[in-house]
């Protein structure tokens, strides 16, 4: 069998691991892949959301399957691409990835089958906006309603903030006509917790929680990233709301999709805010989260062939996902000076040192056969322990063998 991966950071790079143990593959391939991902597959040089240049790709090499891992091509339509063309693509089309691109959607979906969510407006005029926001009280959130690299989200204390805000996204257009509509939301306060789940249209298998740590640094200080690090299960995330979470938000999630005639295939990340009234869900993605599946999928007993065609079969109904017991800790090393401005082509020493995690490569490069950085987020270490204390001493021991030049990672990973 001979399978192209679509992406080319760590998730991707986990999504690769876990299918090189099914020994029925023969081939991967990954557009763009990075320097981790060229020691277990072939990477081509094509963008991730080069539509055109990927479906030529998969044509050309007659691939048995396409898996298209990041939001982008998904939003873009590249599995409905791939289908027209006859060739088998896992991933949610265009139209079923909107529960992700458009948050005016997502809400819409939520409100209409009542899935517990924030109170919101929706506006797609800024002075109607401005006028609700100065009858809002504070804190409120205001965010804009299509994919903004995740900065389209504003948490505002005051009135002036907001205000701001709305200038910004509506007016000054800075996340461009993602910036069109934008929902203003009540704020809801709480922990957060990651769900995915696998989704063949009908049948949705929830998997393993996690929990991420988007700020860049410990005690959740300094500013937003892509995410520094994650651990999974969450403690949080008890038998009790889980029960809760399944019945309100995961299966009437299925539910609304399937009453509005949407057939969503693929992978459903439920961002989930558990607050004194219950967990409530502040967003979907249409995808695994980076590094949410740097936790999970390492956490997964089954084979992840093998649950991607039941996804894409429609037969999910006769499968049960196995969960490894222990849990799992991922350590996201950074650039020095990420999320602003960092330097490339650092190199890195140490990861062959690493015996009892694995390291996956988000933003890496080879060069001259040595590992070198090439982006924001450079490695992710996971390890798993019998608890969640144990993964972490685990992971952070295998952190410190690996070195390069300004690299920044947050010591108190899991401990939240
Ligand atoms: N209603 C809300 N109340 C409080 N915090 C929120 C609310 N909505 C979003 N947030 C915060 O903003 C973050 C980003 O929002 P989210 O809806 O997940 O959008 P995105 O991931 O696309 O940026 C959330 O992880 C959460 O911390
Ligand atoms: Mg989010």
């Amino acid at each position: 069998m001979k399978i192209l991966v679509v992406g080319g950071g760590g998730r991707e790079h986990a999504i690769i691991w876990k299918l090189k143990q099914n020994k029925r593959i023969d081939e991967i391939h990954c557009a763009p892949g990075n320097g981790g991902i060229a020691q277990l597959a072939t990477c081509v040089p094509i963008q991730a959301t080069d539509i055109d240049g990927l479906t030529d790709y998969a044509k050309k090499h007659h691939f048995d399957l396409v898996i298209v891992a990041p939001d982008d091509p998904l939003y873009m339509g590249l599995v409905d691409k791939l289908q027209a063309e006859g060739i088998r693509a896992f991933g949610p089309t265009a139209d079923a990835a909107c529960i992700e691109g458009s948050k005016v959607y997502a809400k819409y979906l939520m409100q209409k089958y009542g899935i517990p969510t924030a109170a919101c407006e929706v506006f797609d005029d800024y002075d109607k906006a401005a006028i609700y926001v100065n009858s809002c009280k504070t804190p409120l959130v205001v965010k804009a309603d299509g994919l903004a690299l995740g900065k389209g989200v504003i948490i505002c204390q005051t009135t002036d903030e907001a205000i701001d805000a709305l200038k910004e996204i509506m007016v000054d257009k800075v996340f461009g006509e993602a910036g069109s509509r934008v929902v203003i939301e009540e704020f809801l306060e709480g922990p957060e917790v990651s769900v995915l789940a696998f989704c063949d249209g009908k049948t949705i298998l929830p998997m393993e929680s996690a929990q991420d740590h988007k700020r860049a640094f410990d005690g959740d200080k300094g500013p937003n990233t892509g995410g520094m690090g994650t651990f999974s299960p969450s403690p949080k995330y008890t038998d009790e709301i889980r029960k809760e979470t399944e019945e309100t938000i995961i299966r009437r999630t299925v539910e609304a999709l399937n009453a509005e005639g949407v057939c969503f295939k693929g992978i459903i990340f439920f961002g989930l805010m558990l607050t004194k009234d219950g967990p409530k869900l502040l967003e979907y993605n249409a995808r695994f989260g980076d590094p949410e599946a740097q936790v999970v999928l390492p956490r997964l007993k089954n084979d992840l062939l093998e649950v991607f065609d039941a996804v894409i079969d429609g037969t999910l109904d006769e499968f049960t996902l196995e969960w490894d017991e222990r849990s799992a800790v991922c350590v996201v090393m950074a650039s020095g000076g990420y999320p602003g401005k960092y330097p490339k082509g650092v190199r890195i020493s140490g990861i062959d040192n690493v015996r009892n995690a694995v390291v996956y490569h988000a933003g890496t490069a080879l060069k001259d056969d040595a590992f070198v950085t090439n982006g924001g987020r450079v490695l992710g270490i996971t390890a798993l322990g019998v608890d969640l204390s144990d993964a972490r001493v685990k992971a952070y021991a295998e952190v410190k063998k690996v070195q390069f030049d300004g690299v920044q990672y947050r010591t108190d990973i899991g401990i939240k």
